[in-house]
């Protein structure tokens, strides 16, 4: 199993209906391509985790890679694991101004079930971005 985590800047602030509309194409997808993961995004900047399949995992970036409403994409690991440590796919959004800590908790009990890698990565960012 691939899991790639990437960290990405939103081109310009995203709003709750590109939330909404980026939340509903990636399920689809992601679903049809058995790809399991977390998309934190808070307006401005973007932690996801992808894992499946290697070739469902690069068809899944190379999708994201494409879509302009992000930039500067980098990948912070990249490496094969025995058994996924997302059950399925979700999405953690923060709309711009809303309560910090809500967001650090639910972040926090989605990354619960995953390596310690992964879930510091997580919520060390989220705590990074407490101010955003
Ligand atoms: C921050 C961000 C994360 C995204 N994550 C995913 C994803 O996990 N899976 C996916 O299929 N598309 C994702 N997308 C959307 C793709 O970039 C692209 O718009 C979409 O996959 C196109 O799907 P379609 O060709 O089926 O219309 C993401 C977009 C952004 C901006």
């Amino acid at each position: 199993m691939r899991q790639v985590l990437y960290i990405s800047t939103a081109a310009r602030t995203f709003e709750a209906r590109d939330a909404d509309s980026i939340r509903a194409i990636s399920r689809r997808n992601n679903e049809a391509d058995d790809v399991s993961g977390l998309l934190y995004f808070d307006g401005k900047r973007v932690l996801q985790a992808l894992e499946g399949e290697a070739v469902a995992v690069a068809r899944a970036l190379a999708r994201i890679e494409k879509d302009d409403r992000h930039k500067a994409i980098v990948i912070l690991s990249d490496r094969m694991v025995d058994t996924r440590e997302f059950g399925d796919w979700s999405m953690a959004y923060r709309a711009p101004g809303s309560d910090a800590e809500v967001f650090i908790t639910r972040v926090s009990d989605l990354v619960a079930g995953a390596s310690a890698m992964v879930s510091a990565t997580f919520n060390s960012f989220a705590e990074t971005r407490r101010a955003a």
